[in-house]
């Protein structure tokens, strides 16, 4: 449904973008995740045609977007920024007012705008005016007119930043709702467990460049080391630390306190159990044992840091 091809985008010496390339299929949720300054928004804005890529090409639903911009962006609904919407409109009011700008007929904005504002679970709020709505419900409607056109691939740029926590909780929901309604969804977000939560893959990115491209699970899988926080009953002797150091899938040790070290190390049962080992071996009682990484987290940070 979404086809980048070697799209890269420079400003002066900078490759904002850098040679991108990747495919979504339909009914597929994908992350578009790095950090801030990784490229992201500019992507989106060739995506959806705002600006020009330097070099490559993006193909939505098999049509190039450059070269038929009206066709490829017409089975998709774009949200990019909360708008402001004219704050004495009501719900109704703002989708018939965008919709005509659409070019859309006032019968179907009429039938479209009920179905979309209970895809984004404001059918309570059809009749009130957006000047009270809390920035949540603002980007909940614009969701809710980006699908007024019936789009089948949605793309957004980081729905939920500058969003309260609650605003962030409902919009995810509603993202997770068009996902299982099965559209196709391309949004990008700074966000890891954002991303975990509403995505089905992850394409990592920073400084313009594809680091990684798979479902959230294969990503956990690629996983090479964790950190294990290790407690101990009484303090650790440094005569510990060093054969700790020693082990061969240890890769670094950090003292937190006199009772508390951080093992960077291998990530498999038996690298675990051979650490879990040798500090009971040498005489100090465990009071704790645990991985305090998430594997994707790991994985992105792992990632990002290597393409410093
Ligand atoms: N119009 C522009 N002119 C010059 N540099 C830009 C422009 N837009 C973005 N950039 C630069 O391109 C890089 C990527 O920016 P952006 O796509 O906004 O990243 P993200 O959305 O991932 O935070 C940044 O270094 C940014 O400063
Ligand atoms: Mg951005």
């Amino acid at each position: 449904m979404i086809e980048l091809q070697n799209l890269t985008k420079t400003f002066g010496s900078l490759r904002a973008v850098d040679n991108l390339s990747l495919s979504v299929p339909k009914g597929q949720t994908v992350g578009f995740l790095g950090p801030n300054g990784a490229g992201k928004t500019t992507t989106i804005r060739i995506m959806t045609n705002s600006i020009s890529a330097t070099s490559g090409s993006v193909l939505l639903n098999g049509i190039d977007v450059r070269a038929n911009p009206k066709q490829a962006l017409g089975s998709v609904g774009i949200v990019v920024e909360t708008p402001e919407f004219y704050s004495y409109l009501t719900s109704l009011e703002v989708l018939a007012y965008l919709g005509s700008l659409k070019g859309l007929q006032p019968n179907e904005i009429k039938r479209r705008s009920q179905e979309v504002l209970h895809l984004v679970k404001m059918d309570e709020w059809k009749d009130t005016r957006v000047g009270g709505f809390s920035k949540g419900m603002k980007q909940r409607l614009a969701i809710a007119q980006a699908m007024l056109h019936e789009p089948e691939i949605l793309i957004l740029d980081e729905p939920t930043t500058g969003l309260d926590p609650r605003g962030m909780v409902e919009v995810r929901e509603v993202i997770r709702r068009l996902k299982r309604e099965g559209y196709t969804i391309f949004m990008s977000s700074h966000l890891l467990p954002e991303v975990q939560e509403v995505c089905d893959s992850a394409a990592l990115v920073n400084h313009g460049k594809l680091l990684a491209y798979d479902s959230i699970d294969n990503l956990g899988k690629m996983v090479k080391n964790t950190r294990i926080e290790v407690m101990t009953f009484s303090d650790i002797p440094p005569s510990i630390l060093d054969r700790i150091k020693e082990l061969p899938q240890v890769r670094s040790v950090d003292l937190v306190n006199a009772r508390s070290v951080i093992v960077t190390i291998e990530d498999s049962p038996s690298a675990r159990a051979d650490l879990l080992g040798s500090i009971q071996n040498a005489g100090t009682p465990v009071t704790g044992f645990q991985p305090i990484d998430l594997p994707l987290e790991t994985i992105y940070m792992d990632l990002v840091k290597e393409s410093r």
